[in-house]
């Protein structure tokens, strides 16, 4: 079974998760880009309000052939409860019919539930069928940490078993 990650990441605590894992189970890997600038202080008022309205965004890459895999991990940031505009405009565009996907996010404190809940709405109304999802808190963890934590959810997991 062919994997692959795709990931979201403002602050790089996604994306240090997304490679570990992909270096545990041998996946390939994709880090889907916001083309809208996403720092600063007054961007997090912004991302957050469009996070939480699941407004859009543009996306690199725009289009993404996930043709050759059987199983997708799809990896955000937790915005406001919900997952990032990316993550949330990458699941309306790619095609997910039929595809195994695992959910992963990040977070500082909450709403790690309600992200997953809702990228399983959006995957399941698009074909595709949820196999297990999970989350970490990344506040004030190094990124060695986040990535320890990786290695002991996959055990934990058994995500290994998904990829055979
Ligand atoms: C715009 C914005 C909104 C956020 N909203 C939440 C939130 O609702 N709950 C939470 O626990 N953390 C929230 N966070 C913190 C991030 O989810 C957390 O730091 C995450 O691990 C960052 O991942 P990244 O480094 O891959 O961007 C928010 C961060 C940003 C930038």
């Amino acid at each position: 079974m062919k994997s692959i990650i795709l990931y979201y990441s403002r602050s790089r605590k996604t994306a240090a998760a997304a490679k570990a894992l992909a270096n545990e189970i041998s996946a390939n890997i994709v880090e889907i880009e916001d083309l809208k600038g996403r720092s600063g202080v007054l961007n997090y008022i912004g991302s957050s309000i469009e996070a939480f309205r699941e407004i859009k965004t543009r996306i690199k890459p725009e289009i993404l052939d996930l043709g050759g895999y059987d199983l997708i991990y799809i990896g955000t940031p937790v915005w406001a409860g919900k997952p990032a505009p990316a993550i949330v405009t990458a699941i309306d565009k790619y095609n997910f019919q039929g595809k195994d996907v695992i959910l992963f996010a990040t977070l500082g404190g909450s709403g790690g539930k309600s992200t997953i809940k809702r990228m399983e709405e959006k995957i399941e109304a698009r074909g595709g069928r949820i196999i297990t999802s999970f989350s970490i808190r990344t506040t004030g963890k190094k990124m060695y940490e986040i990535r320890e934590e990786i290695k002991g959810i996959v055990e934990e997991m058994d995500l290994k078993i998904y990829g055979i």
